[in-house]
């Protein structure tokens, strides 16, 4: 079981904001070089630990609001016309947060340069205006460096790059710091060292940072948003997941801990969605044999990046088992019943019900007859868990309107913030 007591923050974070970066293999990484970048130089600012981390979670967080894979790339390749706007969800997104939405400023703002902020009269002093200037610094960095060229070949042409925007984009002083912490070699190499994560890991300001199982829900919930809402068809699907593994493991008889671990896996079992690319996951209708090989890719993922968080194994297995088959036919890992424990039963459960429910663009949401139909003819295949197939139909009214309310509420926060955020800046 879960020990709900010790979870490293620095290490969920990392390995969740490294999932942002697997859409396409030119932005591998960004979002954690972004961070070592403004780590470095907030640290060279002496400022208090609480603001070195606070950067350092906004760096890692800051383009959670570039919900497509296309926009991430385009971002990254100065391609992107609309800039403001993935600042925008991402202050939306992380304001959801209790917790975090205090930093959902930084991100708004890392891309406003300091010009702005001078006709608004602000100065660098105030803690969001530093924070988001050392995301821009930080993050303009990282994406002006080729990943093809040798990077010890590239300092002098960024430095000088950044040196020209001094006092114009970037504030001075932040400039100053930046030219003498970017004086030493080690700086650049660790940027491209593939070792990164671990060092970031073991020594960057997180380290010795542990939360439980209610902050972990909370972090869980932001990342089940920026997986929903790359596809307008699935934008409530995990949200309906989890509503349905909750009910279902509380009419089972789980208890409270194990509902909120189970809730956890629920809301990152399709995490590795991030590493699909939005063609794919938006296409109408059915997909090609190649397309098809690539979704199932998405479950591998999910596993590697929560198991890469010490302490989640067993939620890793939970979320990530969820197209497993309990006669071996599923995917990606082929595993059989004795290695499906009955939280992986309940969220490949959730996911199918959820799924049958929902309106597809080539189909509409399934009635109960259909589902019992299908669901029962599951279970006596052998493919999913007979118990609970029975529970789900002795309750189907309750849980229907469980998952549906959760859903429509999803739904709304959906269409009307996301879906329709003005570009109007
Ligand atoms: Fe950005
Ligand atoms: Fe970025
Ligand atoms: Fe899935």
């Amino acid at each position: 079981m879960h020990d709900p007591g010790g979870t490293n923050l620095g290490n969920v974070l990392l390995s969740l904001s490294d999932a942002i970066d697997l859409a396409d293999p030119a932005i591998s990484m960004h979002q954690l070089r972004t961070a070592y970048i403004a780590w470095k130089l907030s640290e060279s600012l002496s400022l208090s630990t609480d603001q070195v981390s606070n950067i350092f979670i906004a760096s890692l967080l800051h383009d959670a609001g570039a919900i497509t894979s296309e926009e991430k790339l385009a971002l990254h390749r100065f391609e992107e016309v609309h800039v403001q706007l993935h600042c925008i969800k991402g202050e939306l997104l992380l304001g959801r947060l209790p917790e975090f939405a205090p930093l959902g400023k930084y991100i708004r703002h890392h891309h406003t340069e300091w010009a702005e902020w001078q006709k608004s009269k602000e100065s660098i002093a105030t803690e969001y205006v530093l924070g988001a200037q050392v995301i821009l610094l930080a993050d303009l960095v990282e994406r002006l460096l080729n990943r093809n060229t040798h990077i010890l070949l590239q300092t002098d042409s960024i430095r000088s790059h950044i040196q020209s925007l001094r006092g114009r984009v970037i504030e001075g002083s932040l400039v100053d710091r930046f030219l003498e912490i970017s004086g030493a070699e080690d700086f650049w190499l660790d940027i491209a060292s593939p070792r990164l994560y671990s060092l970031l890991f073991s020594q960057g300001p997180l380290r010795t940072v542990e939360i439980g199982n209610d902050r972990l829900e909370m972090i869980s919930k932001l990342f089940k948003d920026l997986i929903d809402f790359k596809s307008p068809y699935t934008a409530t699907h995990t949200s309906g997941v989890a509503a349905c593994a909750e009910m279902i493991s509380r009419l089972h008889g789980s208890s409270d801990s194990e509902i909120q671990s189970l809730r956890i896996a629920s809301n990152l079992h399709d995490l590795g969605k991030l590493a699909v690319p939005s063609g794919i996951l938006n296409k109408p209708g059915g997909l090609s044999r190649d397309e098809y090989a690539i979704i199932k890719s998405h479950a591998y993922y999910s596993y590697n990046v929560i198991n890469s968080i010490g302490g989640l194994h067993q939620i890793a297995e939970w979320a990530a088992f969820h197209h497993e088959r309990l006669d071996g036919s599923g995917y990606p890992f082929h595993v059989k019943a004795p290695r499906m424990s009955v939280g992986s039963r309940i969220i490949a459960v959730s996911d199918i019900f959820t799924a049958l429910i929902e309106a597809r663009p080539y189909r509409e949401g399934m009635k109960k007859a259909g589902m019992s139909r299908i669901m029962s003819q599951m279970a006596k295949d052998g493919y999913i868990d007979f118990g609970l197939v029975s529970l789900v139909f002795d309750e189907y009214d309750s849980l229907y309107a469980y998952v549906t309310n959760t859903q429509v509420a999803a739904k709304e926060f959906y269409a009307t913030r996301v879906d329709n955020t003005d570009i109007d800046y």
